[in-house]
């Protein structure tokens, strides 16, 4: 009778997963250490492929060669409405470069069936250099961000698939990106649904209470004030406190100005196409000490390699996570002495990036893997998707302020706020002022282009390098440490 009910149990839980992932319908997918991927139909027949959304650059760019690793590429012959200019254009990404040509051809994303099919620039990928990932489910971007910092070549800038859907439904548009992670402790494939809404859907955008300007129209760039962790051991009672509109006791005497001027000296953006967060490296490694601080009181052992050096950690079976939450204060529209903060848990930061339960049939070992989505980055900072799981992140571009929100899907994310400052945080701060609306023309662009480097933004891959496999001492119920070698595993297994 007990075991018919456990399996009750089981089966109903199968049952509400499948639901869940089948059935919220989800229309952003990735595999763990890539980015989230839309399908698109481009040309005439429509050709389908996997574009990563990303929010760090521009423009619509898609292979159109076969790979060494991959044979699925954009057919120019096969498409009827192609129109090639046989302009040379380039872009080039933290990690990677490509280069091809300017083209243009009707692009229709058939998740987002309220969005008409429009004639698009778009760059044909011929040629590229650490770009591609081995083995990805993906086969180029859609760029989300603004026209100065998409791909261009001489005299010529290949304009944003946005930019000609706006002209053609003739209104701004605005996006929502809703990332919700992994949806279960065995299988690291992420999901997230993007969604698209014209100013007639105000409706539904009042509840983004808490947004933040977009300081420059290049990249979506926003005033990160803080990156810190929030202390556990008041942490319950801290969040109720948290939860009104007092004037919070983190005010300008503990905001570290140093900290957030640093966090802003070059630029702090929104990316969707980068996974870690990325800050400077002295918040960094303040950041990292805490957590791995914090571990070690919690009895988690976690070699060094890990907090610092990227390496992955594995286990036997997937992990809780009993750390602090990582707090992101950022600058609020309100008033330019108000800021709100994004409270990310362990769990989007404690990355899974390998889930594999054994199988008896095929003998493997059961392998947990897991990477910090945390990276020290120079001079800038990144809010990569590991700051967006469990939120929904509304970027009101004609506006030019990015809302979030809790999400009823992914981690426990939290916003709270707003809080009050003494002074001026744009002037304390040094954010830069924020610019008139960047003239949508290709001379207004280039004249631009000019002006920036062109060093786009963090775009995706988050190596899964070769992924040292480390089996840590664990803390076991009740029980003595054990050390877990793959050897030890392997005969537990027999
Ligand atoms: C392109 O056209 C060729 C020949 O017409 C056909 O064999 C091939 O399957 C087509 N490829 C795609 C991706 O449509
Ligand atoms: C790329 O993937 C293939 C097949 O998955 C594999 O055989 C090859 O070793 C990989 N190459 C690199 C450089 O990782
Ligand atoms: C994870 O789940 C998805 C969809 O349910 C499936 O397509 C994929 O193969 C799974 N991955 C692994 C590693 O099991
Ligand atoms: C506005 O929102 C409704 C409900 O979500 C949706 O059906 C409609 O397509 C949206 N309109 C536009 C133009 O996006
Ligand atoms: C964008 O912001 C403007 C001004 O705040 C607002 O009127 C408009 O409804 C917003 N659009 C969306 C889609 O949220
Ligand atoms: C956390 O709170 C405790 C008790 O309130 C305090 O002693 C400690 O200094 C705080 N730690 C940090 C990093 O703020
Ligand atoms: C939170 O506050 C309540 C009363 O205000 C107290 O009873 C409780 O012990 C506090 N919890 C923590 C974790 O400090
Ligand atoms: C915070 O600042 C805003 C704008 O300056 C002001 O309207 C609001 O009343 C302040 N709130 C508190 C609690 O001080
Ligand atoms: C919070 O805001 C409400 C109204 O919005 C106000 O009545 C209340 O005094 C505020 N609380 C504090 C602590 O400022
Ligand atoms: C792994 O699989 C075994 C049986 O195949 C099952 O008992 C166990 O619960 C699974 N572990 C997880 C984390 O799902």
């Amino acid at each position: 009778m007990l075991k018919m009910r456990y399996l009750y149990g089981v089966l109903l839980q199968i049952l509400f997963l499948l639901h869940y992932v089948y059935c919220e319908d989800f229309n952003l997918f990735g595999e763990a250490g890539q980015a989230y991927a839309l399908v698109v139909y481009i040309g005439h027949p429509p050709q389908k492929l996997h574009v990563l959304v990303d929010t760090g650059s521009t423009t619509l760019a898609i292979a159109a060669y076969a790979r060494k690793d991959s044979n699925i590429y954009y057919h120019e012959g096969n498409s009827t409405t192609l129109y090639n200019s046989g302009k040379e254009v380039q872009a080039k990404y933290s990690q990677g470069t490509w280069s091809g040509q300017l083209a243009s051809d009707f692009i229709q994303f058939p998740s987002l069936p309220s969005i008409p099919e429009v004639r698009s620039d778009l760059a044909l990928i011929t040629k590229s250099y650490k770009f591609f990932m081995n083995g990805s489910g993906w086969q180029g971007l859609l760029g989300l961000a603004y026209l100065p910092v998409a791909a261009w070549g001489e005299n010529v800038v290949v304009g944003s698939w946005l930019d000609f859907l706006e002209k053609s439904v003739k209104k701004p548009m605005s996006f929502e990106l809703k990332l919700c992670g992994t949806q279960s402790p065995v299988n690291a494939t992420h999901y997230g649904k993007l969604t698209m809404f014209d100013d007639n859907n105000a409706t539904e955008i009042r509840d983004f209470v808490y947004r933040t300007p977009i300081l420059r129209k290049r990249w979506y760039e926003v005033g990160v004030l803080s990156i810190r962790l929030l202390n556990t051991t008041k942490s319950n009672n801290l969040t109720e406190s948290l939860k009104g509109n007092k004037t919070s006791d983190f005010n300008l005497n503990t905001i570290n100005i140093d900290n957030c001027r640093e966090l802003n000296i070059e630029k702090s953006i929104v990316d969707s196409g980068t996974t870690s967060i990325r800050m400077p490296d002295a918040i960094f490694r303040q950041v990292v000490n805490e957590l791995r601080n914090s571990a070690q009181v919690s009895n988690m052992l976690i070699l060094d390699e890990f907090w610092y050096h990227g390496e992955a950690a594995c286990w036997p079976e997937p992990q809780d996570w009993y750390l602090p939450s990582l707090a992101i204060d950022i600058l609020s529209t309100e008033a330019d002495n108000q800021y709100f903060t994004l409270e990310i848990p362990a769990q989007n930061f404690m990355r899974v990036i390998t889930a594999r339960n054994n199988t008896a049939a095929t003998g493997t070992v059961s392998e947990f893997c897991y990477k910090l989505g945390l990276e020290a980055g120079g001079k800038e900072t990144v809010l990569g998707y590991t700051a967006m799981e469990g939120l929904q992140v509304l970027f009101n571009r004609s506006a030019g302020w990015i809302g979030w929100k809790e999400s009823s899907c992914g981690p426990n994310a939290r916003v709270t706020g707003p809080f009050n400052t003494t002074k001026s945080l744009l002037y304390m701060c040094q954010l830069t002022e924020q610019l008139p609306d960047v003239n949508v023309s290709i001379k207004a662009a280039q004249w631009t282009l000019c002006a920036i480097s062109i060093v786009a933004a963090a775009v995706l891959i988050y190596l899964l390098a070769p992924c040292i496999k480390m089996f840590f001492i664990r803390p076991l119920p009740r029980s003595q440490q054990i050390s877990l070698s793959q050897a030890a595993l392997v005969e537990q297994e027999t």
